[in-house]
């Protein structure tokens, strides 16, 4: 009955694993999850009472298909201000999350058997949405040897007649990598030697630690940028995920298209959601701000604490709300044989969730989000110490 196209994709194995959480909690299971792929702190209140005011002025009815003036003119601002990028009205579109923008870009970018180029672990989406395009996922590994990033000369080693596009995420869901402007530069030297597109996902932009700072790839110069379709949205850094607005920049011929596929799919994004977006990007930044510092303090406890369990490898994220953490030293102990041995074995028997690396690609890690209070992260830590140690 089904297509192929279906047939050829799964069900988001991280949404599977969330099910199976909120299936224990109902039965009364204290389980400490640490699945969560989005920010735990509510809207903040300027945001809300702006969709508050949209809905009491009667801004129900459809917008524009690419979104409303008011949030493209916002969105042309703040790729301005934040990344010195510049773009017309015809450059910019919102839609229904991120997620969307990727998926109109992809359709609209990747033929039938056009090679599609990324990293893995990738954020899980991805080869689903190629899939579907009818492309064909070309992966690059990495590891924490080489900070979950690829050189120059990893991704020339890819490139066929057949390569189309690549996809960038940066940060990084799930490993927290964050590139910096001298190694875009050079993978930016690759993409334009072979005329390749490239969709930069930068939905974690806001969320950077350290002295790591944020570089949008099309911010390199206007060669690449004419190449890039730059994909973000107000999911992560304003807490905004059930609002489901993204948005996106590329030159016209690439948005013209893009807006095609939404016109004849989902007609244009939330019209309260899009007036509560315009206050997120032109209102009062100061959450965006205090959300990063909490991240950073949570990211340092436990980063601290997981680093003292002898069997666990732990990488310093960057950017994101993610530790992808190496559990190579755990394989074959007792009955654990993968990741997702590992993740089974600590939801079963210590009550404690986090998602295989396998999800995203990548066998032999697990990730665990901290995007969550200080107390279930101190009473998570203390169990996976537990069930590693029982492991021995
Ligand atoms: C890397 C990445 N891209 C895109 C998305 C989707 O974002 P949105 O909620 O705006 O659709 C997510 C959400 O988890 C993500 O992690």
């Amino acid at each position: 009955m089904l297509t192929d196209r279906i047939n050829n994709i799964t069900y988001s194995k991280a949404m599977k694993i969330a099910g199976n959480v909120i299936e224990l909690k109902n039965k009364g299971v204290d389980v400490v999850d640490f699945t969560a792929g989005q920010p735990d702190f509510p809207t903040p209140d300027n945001i809300k009472a702006a969709a508050f005011e949209a809905i009491t002025q009667n801004k129900t009815r459809y917008t524009k298909n690419p979104g409303l003036t008011e949030l493209r003119e916002a969105v042309i601002n703040k790729f301005k201000h934040d990344n010195d990028l510049h773009y017309a009205e015809n450059e910019v579109m919102v839609s229904t999350g991120a997620k969307q923008c990727l998926f109109n870009a992809i359709l609209s970018l990747v033929s039938k058997d056009d090679e599609v180029i990324f990293q893995s672990p990738y954020y899980t989406s991805y080869p689903h949405m190629i899939s579907l395009a009818e492309g064909k996922s070309v992966e690059i590994k990495t590891t924490d040897k080489s900070n979950f990033k690829i050189t120059k000369s990893m991704l020339e080693n890819v490139i066929t007649e057949k390569s189309k596009v690549f996809i960038l995420c940066n940060p990084s869901n799930p490993t927290g990598a964050v590139y910096s402007k001298s190694e875009l530069e050079e993978l930016a030297e690759v993409v334009i030697e072979n005329n390749l597109y490239v969709v930069t996902d930068e939905i974690y932009e806001k969320i950077v630690y350290d002295q790591n700072k944020f570089v949008s790839f099309a911010s390199l110069s206007s060669e690449i940028k004419e190449r890039i379709v730059v994909v973000n949205g107000v999911s992560k850094a304003y807490s905004m995920t059930g609002w489901r607005i993204g948005y996106c920049a590329a030159n016209k011929e690439i948005i013209s298209a893009m807006n095609k596929i939404q016109s004849h799919s989902t007609s244009g994004a939330n019209s309260i959601a899009q007036c509560a977006s315009v206050e997120a990007l032109n209102g009062d930044q100061s959450s965006v701000e205090s959300m990063r510092n909490e991240y950073q303090k949570r990211r340092d406890f436990i980063f601290e604490k997981l680093n003292e369990i002898d069997g666990l490898s732990v990488s310093k994220c960057q950017g994101a709300f993610y530790l992808f953490i190496n559990i190579e030293k755990l394989i074959d102990k007792k009955e654990i044989k993968s990741a997702n041995d590992f993740t089974d074995y600590l939801l079963n028997e210590f009550n404690v969730a986090a998602i295989p690396g396998t999800v995203f690609g990548t066998d032999g890690y697990m990730r665990i989000s901290f995007a969550t209070s200080m107390d279930t992260l101190e009473k998570g830590v203390e169990r996976i110490k537990h069930a590693v140690e029982s492991l021995s």
